[in-house]
């Protein structure tokens, strides 16, 4: 049975990227996917409220469809910003849409007079790494990310948490480098 029902059609989004707000940090966690991160993102907005990062979102809709996130201090010694948890929500990747939160992360930082991007890529993510060195990143070492977070197991029907358990995480990673 053919089982199309309209044509394919094309659609026009318009994508603001932004700095997140209150407001957008439960949708961060992307109707659960996420959840078990949801301390990592609450830690990492109550940095930025110190200034310390910086956490773009690519808004659709007033929805968060990708981010990345800054990280001014770990490394402002050496003029270097720190990007991370960089994604896309998977039926929106491949359109353009990481490149964008890059290079906005990157204008973040050379109007702060950094230097330098710097950012892990884990070894088996190879699309990932492609993209970076597509966008002039280099590969400056290799090292094995040893990492933990509290991960919610168990929630009250309004979203409180119950339970949580630490989760321990080891990856190898790539460290890559981009001048600005
Ligand atoms: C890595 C990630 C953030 C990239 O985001 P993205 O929005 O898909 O990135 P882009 O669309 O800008 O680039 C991806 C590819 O699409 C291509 N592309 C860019 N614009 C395009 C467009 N308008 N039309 C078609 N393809 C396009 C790029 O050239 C690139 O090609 P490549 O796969 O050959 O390198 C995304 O894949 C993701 O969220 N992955 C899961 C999480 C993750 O791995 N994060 C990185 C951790 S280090």
């Amino acid at each position: 049975m053919d089982v199309v029902i309209v044509p394919t059609f094309s659609i026009t989004a318009n994508i603001t990227i932004q700095v997140c707000r209150v407001e957008d940090v439960r949708n961060l966690e992307w109707f659960g996917a996420l959840t078990e991160y949801r301390h990592v993102i609450e830690h990492a907005f109550t940095r930025q409220q110190m200034s310390d990062v910086v956490m773009l979102n690519a808004m659709l809709n007033d929805f968060p469809i990708g981010q990345v996130w800054i990280d001014l201090y770990k490394q402002r010694e050496q003029q270097i910003g720190v990007l991370w948890a960089l994604r896309v929500l998977l039926p929106l990747q491949n359109l353009g849409i990481g490149t964008q939160l890059i290079g906005a992360a990157e204008n973040v930082l050379r109007g702060r007079g950094f230097g330098w991007a710097e950012l892990d890529v884990e070894h088996d993510n190879i699309a990932a790494k492609r993209l970076y060195e597509r966008l002039g990143y280099a590969t400056v070492g290799e090292f094995e990310n040893r990492w933990s977070y509290l991960k919610p197991t168990s929630q009250t029907p309004d979203d409180a948490i119950l339970n949580e358990e630490r989760i321990e995480v080891v990856s190898h990673e790539w460290k890559m480098r981009k001048q600005l």
